[in-house]
């Protein structure tokens, strides 16, 4: 097809030219004049549809119409439009107007019906968006949400008709292996809603690899596995040992429906009979022996456990539909034969007692597909969701047979800090140029080296795609935004794929430069708003007169609150006393300074935020060490005692760094542990924490702190 933006001609007839944006959006311009947002006060919701829901989508408590008009609205106060308040009435002059209808036929890359689209009508006296539910209106709030970002408020005149090609769009993240907060797992949501994906597959039980070679049964029962999920339900009493790394189901609640409120369904997975070894450190007789991780489902008592645990959380899940996992069951002791058979046998199990307990449709890893020989093979409502080649063949083992297969495939996995097969990044070339028969990759592309194995693009059978990252090597590889960092640069281009956008590669860098910083409801960036590039200064050797109140001495006006006593001109940190400051977190890069002397070897934190801390010493340690995430990166390096040191805390692109007196930059790295095999060290990002000096058992005297936006 033409691209035709280059043609832009402007007379009587209608001009097709997509709007650039992130995903693209399919317009046709009616003159060179421009609507200005700016300057409105109404979003109207038609009266007829404020309650409304969309019934299609993925998940089971869909937002009405009004309640994503009054995010929307609050999302538009924070951009371009300070004035806007939702009300429910017909079209008013000089405002948005929201309405559904079918009147224009919303259609998916298979040629049906779907709910997710819209429409969009910009004329010189309003905006109409027209969605086929109010999930596609939501995602045309996002359409008017960007251009008035890229475009300083003001809209083209014109019309245009959007849909995503394909209903699941999102990411895949590895909560088994590494711990994420829920307030972490919401921001990710309203990111990727911002590049209209609206799914969100949560892994929440796994265990490190369980290296049966050198694991004896001891070390195998000992070994890193986690359920995530925490319930008193007494048929789980046990199952999750770790009440501090887990979602309580208010926890599930409040990341689903924060995640539903922007349009993004969560799919939860609990991971067996592979990647079980967590479910038999509970039940020791569940397991194979040998290989602890992997359940022996011909021990009659396995399939009913997990059917008890399924039981417990299925009334927890607001989703149609939920992932068992069923990934990489594969065992040397048994032929793949009955082992397959066997596996099969679970599935469909685990398949009937889903649908039959809660009504819900089930999706499991591509593993063994069907053999004719096979006494049982999968039910064919199971949808495949394929990752790797040596796994399976999407489109001859099902999408032929008219089996639903979404595309995971491994050339977008990505593996946290350090894989021998995956990268940390996102395959740029392989986004914008990853068809092997030509032009960008999109969720029929399972195969980016040979076209034959990938089916049309207008196969019924394939949901969408979801980008997943994985987290291999455990809880100590990353902090919980590192997960965001190696999503943050390429993601939003591989969501215009995924959704059937045309975005160019020669677009991209500038669209998402303008874009990224102002995509609502979230600070994954953690920036801090400032008026230069010293974000904050102060000077205690100045605050003689002002007891208990700090002046920010940058133009911010940061100012801090203490209850320290100064002592020659400098604050004297004792009895768990603190300087509260009004910040929290600043992400990479930065550079915090401070001028300080430690006068006892007592440990303590020296600076605490939300996302991190920065201790001299703890227990036993006099370590420098940051910590973030429940885990210490600790130097080979500790404070004088007596003596007075310029120090400098210094996050640079992907590390962090520890500078005393101007000499070498000391870097805070982690020593991650490859299979039992080997350790390895690795660079961590972590932000600066703000929010507190001092407060607690540290003693000592501090001069003069000040942060920069650079490093
Ligand atoms: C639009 O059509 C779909 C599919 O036929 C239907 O589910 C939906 O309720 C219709 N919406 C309206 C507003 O008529
Ligand atoms: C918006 O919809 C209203 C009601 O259907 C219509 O009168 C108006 O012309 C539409 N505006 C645009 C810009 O299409
Ligand atoms: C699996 O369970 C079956 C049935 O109880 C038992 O016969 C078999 O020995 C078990 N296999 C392993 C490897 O644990
Ligand atoms: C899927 O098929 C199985 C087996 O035929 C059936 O028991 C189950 O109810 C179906 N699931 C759904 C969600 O319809
Ligand atoms: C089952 O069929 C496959 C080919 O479809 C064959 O490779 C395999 O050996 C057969 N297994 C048995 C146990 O018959
Ligand atoms: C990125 O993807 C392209 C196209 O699939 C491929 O040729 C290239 O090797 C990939 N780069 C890396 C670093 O994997
Ligand atoms: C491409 O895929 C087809 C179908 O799976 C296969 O028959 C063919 O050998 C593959 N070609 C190459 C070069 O791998
Ligand atoms: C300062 O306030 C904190 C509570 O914010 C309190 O724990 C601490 O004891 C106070 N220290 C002094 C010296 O007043
Ligand atoms: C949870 O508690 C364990 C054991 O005390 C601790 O090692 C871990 O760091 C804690 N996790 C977090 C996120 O604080
Ligand atoms: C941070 O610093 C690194 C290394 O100097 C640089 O590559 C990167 O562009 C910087 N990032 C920002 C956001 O300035
Ligand atoms: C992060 O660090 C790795 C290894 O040091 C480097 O190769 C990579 O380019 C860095 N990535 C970014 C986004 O800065
Ligand atoms: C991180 O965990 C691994 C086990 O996966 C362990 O070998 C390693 O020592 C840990 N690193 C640190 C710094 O504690």
């Amino acid at each position: 097809m033409l691209n035709l933006s280059y043609f832009l001609l402007f007379g009587s007839t209608l001009v097709f030219a997509d709007l650039l944006g992130i995903p693209t959006v399919p317009f046709k311009t009616a003159s060179d004049k421009t609507f200005d947002l700016s300057s409105i006060r109404t979003i109207a919701v038609d009266p007829q549809f404020v309650s409304a829901r969309d019934d299609n989508g993925w998940t089971l408590i869909p937002p009405t119409l009004k309640e994503f008009a009054d995010i929307f609205a609050e999302d538009l106060k924070q951009s371009t439009t300070p004035h806007v308040t939702v009300q429910e009435c017909g079209v008013e002059a000089n405002g948005i107007f929201l309405t559904i209808s079918n009147d224009t036929k919303f259609t998916d890359a298979a040629g049906r019906f779907t709910s997710e689209g819209y429409k969009i009508d910009v004329s010189d006296h309003g905006i109409n968006i027209t969605g086929a539910s109010p999930l596609g209106v939501w995602w045309g709030t996002r359409t008017v949400l960007q251009q008035a970002i890229l475009h300083n408020g003001k809209l083209s005149l014109g019309s245009g008709v959007d849909s995503p090609g394909w209903n699941t769009r999102g990411i895949f993240l590895d909560a088994g292996r590494h711990y994420y907060p829920p307030s972490f797992l919401v921001e990710m949501c309203s990111w990727i809603s911002f590049w209209k994906q609206n799914t969100f597959h949560l892994h929440l039980s796994d265990n490190l690899y369980n290296n049966v070679d050198i694991y004896d049964r001891e070390r195998q029962l000992d070994l890193y596995a986690r359920f995530r999920l925490w319930s008193d339900d007494p048929a789980v009493a046990g199952l999750n040992k770790h009440r501090n790394e887990s979602y309580t189901r208010e926890d599930f609640d409040y990341i689903q429906s924060s995640c539903a409120s922007r349009g993004v369904t969560v799919i939860p997975e609990i991971e067996a009979p592979g990647h079980a070894l967590v479910i038999s450190q509970w039940k020791p007789e569940l397991g194979l022996d040998g290989a602890l991780d992997l359940l022996n489902i011909s021990y009659p008592e396995t399939i009913p456990a997990m059917q008890s645990i399924w039981k417990t959380f299925l009334p927890w899940f607001h989703s149609k539909t939920v992932h068992i996992g069923a990934d990489e069951y594969a065992d040397a002791d048994l032929s793949t034969y009955e082992l397959a058979e066997a596996y099969n046998k679970f599935v469909n199990a685990m398949n009937e007692y889903i649908s039959a307990e809660s009504g819900k449709e089930m999706r499991i890893w591509g593993t063994y597909p069907p053999q004719s020989n096979y006494t049982n093979n999968i039910a064919k409502n199971v949808t495949i969701q394929h990752w790797e080649f040596f796994e399976d063949n999407p489109l001859f083992d099902y999408i032929n047979s008219g089996i639903s297969v979404i595309n995971s495939d491994d050339g977008f996995y990505m593996v946290q800090k350090y894989s021998e097969s995956y990268p940390q990044q996102l395959n740029r070339t392989r986004i914008f140029h990853g068809n092997p028969a030509g032009g960008p990759f999109a969720p029929n592309i399972f195969d980016t080296k040979n076209a034959t194995n990938n089916p049309p693009r207008d196969s019924r059978f394939v949901p969408g795609h979801i980008a997943a990252q994985w987290n291999d090597y455990g809880y100590n590889t990353s902090t919980y935004l590192e997960a965001y960092y190696e999503w943050r640069d390429l993601l939003p281009a591989l969501a215009d794929k995924q959704w059937g956008g045309t975005l160019e590669e020669k677009d991209y860098d500038e669209l998402f430069a303008s874009l990224q910083p102002k995509a609502p409801a979230q600070n994954l960036d953690r920036t801090i708003p400032s008026k230069s590039s010293t974000i904050l200064k102060y000077d205690f050797q100045n605050q003689v007169k002002s007891r208990g109140q700090i002046k920010d001495l940058s133009e911010n006006n940061y100012n801090g609150q203490t209850n320290c006593s100064l002592s020659n001109q400098a604050f004297q940190f004792q009895k768990q006393c603190k300087v509260s400051t009004p910040l929290t977190s600043k992400g990479m890069n930065y550079t915090l300074s401070f001028t300080l002397k430690q006068t006892s070897p007592q440990p303590g934190p020296l600076f605490t935020g939300p996302d991190s801390e920065l201790r001299s010493g703890n227990g036993s340690s006099s370590a420098i060490m940051l910590v973030s995430g429940g885990n210490a990166f600790a130097l080979n390096y500790s404070l004088p005692v007596g003596k007075w040191v310029d120090a400098k805390l210094i996050g640079r692109g992907n590390q962090t760094f520890f500078a005393v007196d101007g000499g070498d930059e000391m870097e805070f790295k982690t020593r991650i542990g490859i299979n039992g095999l080997y350790t390895r060290w690795t660079r961590m990002a972590i932000v600066a924490p703000l929010q507190t000096i001092g407060g607690g058992s540290w003693e000592g005297l501090v001069k003069s702190v000040e942060l920069v936006d650079y490093a």
